[in-house]
C-alpha cells in the first residue's frame, strides 16, 4: 500500500517513525480523516483549511501551502486506485530530544489511504445506541489533535455499557460525540451546538446543515442543553466515516419511537444523493 511519509511516496512497510518523534512521545500532533467517493474527495479544501487551523493553533510548522497539500493528497488517492477511500493524514511536531518546550525541528508528515467501507446497513436502518457521559477531554477540542486518550476512554466506556457511541456534555451543555458531531430535532427544527473550543468543527456537520436547509428544514446553531438532548424527538451523529446516523436509544431509553426518524431520513437521502453526484463527477 502506498503511503506518503517524509516528502516521498513509499510502501507502508518502508515508512519508519523515529521513537523520539513528538507524536509518539507526547501525542504532539494533529490529524485529518478525509473521505473520497469514486476517486473524488468530499470537501478537500475544507479539510485542508481545518488542518491549517489545527497546525496554527497547536503552533506546529505547516510544511506545505494549501495547493501542495491538495497535490499530495490527490496523488495519494490516485495511487490508491479506485473505489471509495478515506485518507488518514497526520502531522507531528517532529523528532527531537525529549523536552516539553517546543523544539526547532521539521514536522513529520504521514498520510495513508484505506478503503472506505460502506456504513453498515443495520446501523442505517436501526440506528445507534448512545450513552450520555461527562466530557472529560481537554479544553481545546477545536484542534483535531492526535492526543485521543480521553476520546478513546469515553468511546470504550460507551461500548462497555453496550452502546456504540458516547454523547458528551460539560455540565448542562452538550458538546459532541467521542468522535462525531451531534444534532437533535426539536419541533421539526434541526439543532446543533455552534463551533467553539468545546467541539471539533466537523466537515460533515457543515454538509449536514447545508443539506438540511436544502430540504427545507429549519436549522438552529445554538447551545444545546442536556435536558433537551434527553427529550429530543430525534438525535443524529455525523462524521466523515459515519456520514449521518440516527441515534435510536439513549441511556437505555428509546429516542422518539425508537426508530430512525422521518427528519433524519430526509437528510440521509440528501447525503446519499450528494455522494452519488461526487462519484459521477
Ligand atoms: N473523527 N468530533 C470529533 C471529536 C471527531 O473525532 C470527529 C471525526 C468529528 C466529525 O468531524 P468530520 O465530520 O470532519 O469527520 C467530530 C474522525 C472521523 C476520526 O477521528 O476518525
Amino acid at each position: 500500500m502506498p503511503v506518503y511519509f517524509d516528502d516521498a511516496f513509499v510502501p507502508l512497510s518502508q515508512a519508519r517513525v523515529h521513537p523520539l518523534d513528538r507524536g509518539f512521545i507526547y501525542g504532539d500532533g494533529v490529524y485529518e480523516v478525509i473521505p473520497a467517493y469514486g476517486g473524488h474527495y468530499l470537501r478537500l479544501d475544507a479539510h485542508i483549511a481545518r488542518l491549517e487551523r489545527s497546525l496554527a493553533e497547536a503552533r506546529i510548522a505547516n510544511p506545505y501551502p494549501a495547493q501542495r497539500w491538495a497535490e499530495i493528497l490527490t496523488e495519494l488517492l490516485s495511487r490508491h486506485g479506485g473505489g471509495d477511500a478515506s485518507i488518514y493524514l497526520q502531522v507531528t511536531r517532529g523528532v527531537a530530544p525529549r523536552d516539553h518546550a517546543f523544539p526547532d525541528c521539521p514536522p513529520t508528515v504521514f498520510a495513508m489511504p484505506r478503503a472506505l467501507k460502506p456504513v453498515p446497513t443495520n446501523q442505517v436502518e436501526r440506528g445507534l445506541k448512545a450513552v450520555s457521559l461527562a466530557d472529560i477531554r481537554w479544553q481545546w477540542c477545536q484542534i483535531k489533535s492526535i492526543s485521543l486518550q480521553g476520546a478513546a476512554m469515553l468511546r470504550q466506556q460507551a461500548i462497555d455499557a453496550g452502546a456504540d457511541e458516547a454523547i458528551l456534555h460539560r455540565g448542562r451543555w452538550v458538546t459532541e460525540g467521542a468522535a462525531a458531531n451531534v444534532f437533535v430535532v426539536i419541533d421539526g427544527a434541526v439543532v446543533t451546538p455552534p463551533p467553539s473550543n468545546w467541539l471539533l468543527h466537523g466537515i460533515t456537520r457543515d454538509l449536514v446543515l447545508e443539506l438540511a436547509a436544502q430540504v427545507d428544514l429549519r436549522v438552529d446553531e445554538r447551545p444545546l442543553r442536556l435536558k433537551e438532548l434527553l427529550a429530543a424527538d430525534e438525535i443524529w451523529l455525523s462524521s466523515s466515516t459515519k456520514e449521518v446516523l440516527a441515534v435510536t436509544q439513549l441511556d437505555g431509553a428509546p429516542v422518539g419511537d425508537g426508530q430512525p426518524g422521518p427528519v433524519w431520513r430526509r437528510v440521509w437521502d440528501a447525503y446519499q444523493a450528494f455522494k452519488a453526484d461526487l462519484r459521477a463527477q
